[in-house]
């Protein structure tokens, strides 16, 4: 059998966590030969929920699932880590200034990145998942100058497949046959979730909207309209139609992120927030979602993309929320 792989996860004890954690151990994460030791790390408030879990998971008798262990120490909690889920993070309370919540969060990110530094192992790979996410991930970066920065990444990957699941209905096509389609920056209001070079069975998506919606214009106004903001406003949607956030789709997204990052992208490319080389015109070191690709178990940026004035401006405006928010946080000292 294969050695155990070993993953920790904070917030385990979280409404994600207790979406993630039986799927991680079914195998839908790191495929069936791959069995796997869960380190589960909280705080003092979520140690029961997080034991509590881990009950369950002694109860589900996942073959795949060789050990689960709970912690409240970071460092213990990452030694040896070969991945590294970071969910756990603080929300925004009623009141609190975007300061406060970097300030909060950056007390979070950076120890972990700290102790990921200090312990995991050569091949970790981190996706930070809780909010403000690209920036969390830039944090626990920069905490962690030993490991590459390729390593590093936050999820956009919910973003991506929410927009596959608008454009499958409107081009009437299965998600499983779009290709070429791109979440451009942060996790954010601001994201540009980008058709341009999408295409459903073959057929390119821009083509086919104009086709179904009547000419090119009525296209361009159902993507800015209608596509892109319903998009990047999905997460407030879902809490006003199911009174809580988004968890099992979150999780999910999660599960697909870290799969396809280690077994590849055989049908084209996805998105992913990662460290940014200067591609596309994002400046070097934000944490921003791109066009990639798995080569080898690394994220690759999709080149050569022909990026059109709209698009441009679109990247560009999210690109500077991210720089900001790189800024607020340098000056509170959190970098
Ligand atoms: P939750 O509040 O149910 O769970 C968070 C858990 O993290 C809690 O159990 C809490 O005790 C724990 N925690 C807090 N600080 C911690 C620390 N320093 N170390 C370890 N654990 C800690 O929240 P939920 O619904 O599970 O969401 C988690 C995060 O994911 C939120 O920040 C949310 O905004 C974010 N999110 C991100 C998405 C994305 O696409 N990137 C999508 C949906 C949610």
């Amino acid at each position: 059998a294969n050695r155990p792989v070993t993953i920790t996860i904070t917030g385990a004890g979280g409404q994600i966590g207790y979406a993630l954690l039986f799927r991680i151990a079914s195998g839908a994460m790191l495929g069936p030969e791959t069995p796997v030791r869960l380190n589960l790390l909280e705080i003092a408030q979520g140690l029961r929920s997080a034991e509590g879990a881990a009950l369950e998971l002694q109860d589900s008798a996942f073959p795949l699932l060789a050990h689960v262990e709970i912690y409240d120490d970071a460092t213990a909690a990452f030694d040896g880590a070969n991945h590294a889920l970071l969910v756990g993070a603080r929300p925004r309370g009623p009141g609190m200034e975007r300061g406060d919540l970097l300030t909060a969060n950056g007390g979070i990110f950076g120890p972990q990145g700290t102790a990921i530094n200090a312990g995991a192992a050569d091949d970790i790979r981190v996706v930070a998942v809780g909010n403000p996410a690209n920036t969390n991930a830039l944090i626990a970066a920069a905490h962690a100058p030993d490991v590459p920065r390729d390593r590093f990444t936050a999820l956009t990957r919910l973003d991506h497949n929410r927009a596959l699941g608008q454009l499958a209905v409107a081009v009437d096509a299965s998600v499983g046959d779009i290709r070429g389609l791109t979440i451009w920056g942060n996790h954010s209001a601001t994201q540009f979730p980008d058709i341009a070079y999408a295409t459903a069975a073959g057929e390119p998506v821009p083509e086919r909207l104009a086709a179904r919606l009547g000419g090119a214009d009525a296209a361009t106004r159902w993507l800015t309209d209608e596509f892109i903001p319903r998009v990047a406003k999905r997460g407030a949607e879902i809490i006003e139609v199911k009174g809580s956030s988004s968890v099992a789709s979150a999780a999910s997204a999660t599960i697909d992120h870290v799969r396809d990052w280690v077994g590849g992208t055989p049908d084209g490319w996805t998105s992913a927030a990662i460290v940014s080389d200067g591609s596309y015109g994002v400046p070097e070191g934000l944490v921003s979602s791109f066009p990639v690709e798995s080569v080898d178990g690394s994220w690759r940026v999709v080149q050569g993309l022909d990026v059109d004035d709209f698009a441009r401006g679109r990247i560009a405006a999210s690109v500077a929320e991210l720089e900001d928010e790189r800024e607020a946080v340098r000056s509170l000292g959190l970098l």
